[in-house]
């Protein structure tokens, strides 16, 4: 049985004060938390105080996206070995809205893998479709694609030390989660490649995670699907209440 991870996109929400506020209510409430991984990924500015609420605890820290580059004249960017020495023990890399907004692509994405890796940082990476994709029938090619390329080069040792998020675009803030059935079709897709690619060891251990408008509502239908590794969490993580919902709801599961 795989441990499920439950991680908290805090995307571009939150200053410092509403950021301590609300780690320090999460400790309070889940600190102790044992059969579940827990991770926060707030903005850049907050992860030093995040972290230094919640070192004492089994909550841990992420950041949103890292930079492939070590140092540099890279204005803006944050390197994987800042991150780390703020704490971080994982980073999304991929997002959707990265992918949308920011120019992201499957080769961009590697590059940043590859930093997060050297520097001993568990990547998230992110893949899914959009609506249209979905509907033109191309979500598996998109989905498969997206990780061939998002992985490529990479041994089975370095996929071992990952972990994947499926985000089907549409379900991402939109109140429209994908089902159940919709959410472990796809995850037995990205694990039957990773079966083909690295052996079954790997794809029986490896986690994938399902993001788009998870709920306490709907936690416990998606995460008491076996394929379905934990949840990658935004608007229902900005708050205390409906996160530590989706938390139990994921420690509970983790039991059964
Ligand atoms: P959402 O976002 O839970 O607000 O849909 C999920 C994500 O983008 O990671």
């Amino acid at each position: 049985m795989r441990r499920k991870l439950i991680a908290g996109n805090w995307k571009m929400n939150k200053t410092l004060p509403e950021a301590v506020e609300l780690a320090g209510e999460l400790k309070k409430q889940v600190g102790n938390v044992n059969n579940v991984d827990v991770v926060l990924c707030p903005p850049f500015p907050m992860l030093f105080s995040v972290g230094e609420i919640i070192k004492d605890s089994n909550i841990k820290l992420g950041a949103q996206n890292l930079f492939w580059e070590e140092q540099g004249a890279f204005t803006g960017e944050v390197a994987a070995p800042m991150l780390t020495s703020v704490g971080c023990q994982f980073v999304i890399v991929g997002h959707s809205e990265r992918r949308k907004y920011f120019g992201e692509t499957n080769q961009t994405v590697n590059r940043r893998i590859k930093a997060a890796l050297k520097f001993g940082l568990t990547p998230i990476l992110c893949v899914g479709e959009t609506l249209e994709q979905r509907e033109a029938g191309s979500m598996e090619t998109v989905v498969t694609t997206q990780v061939k390329e998002g992985l490529a080069d990479f041994s089975a040792d370095e996929v071992a030390k990952m972990v994947i998020a499926y985000e089907p675009v549409w379900a991402i803030g939109t109140g429209r989660n994908a089902t159940p059935e919709q959410a472990v079709e796809v995850h037995s897709l990205i694990r039957e490649l990773l079966k083909s690619q690295y052996g079954a060891d790997l794809a029986n251990k490896f986690r994938i995670q399902y993001g788009g408008s998870v709920t306490p509502q709907n936690a416990n239908e998606l995460l008491q699907e076996e394929e379905i590794d934990g949840a990658l969490v935004g608007g229902a993580s900005l708050k205390a209440d409906s996160f530590v919902a989706i938390i139990k709801a994921g420690e509970l599961l983790s039991h059964a």
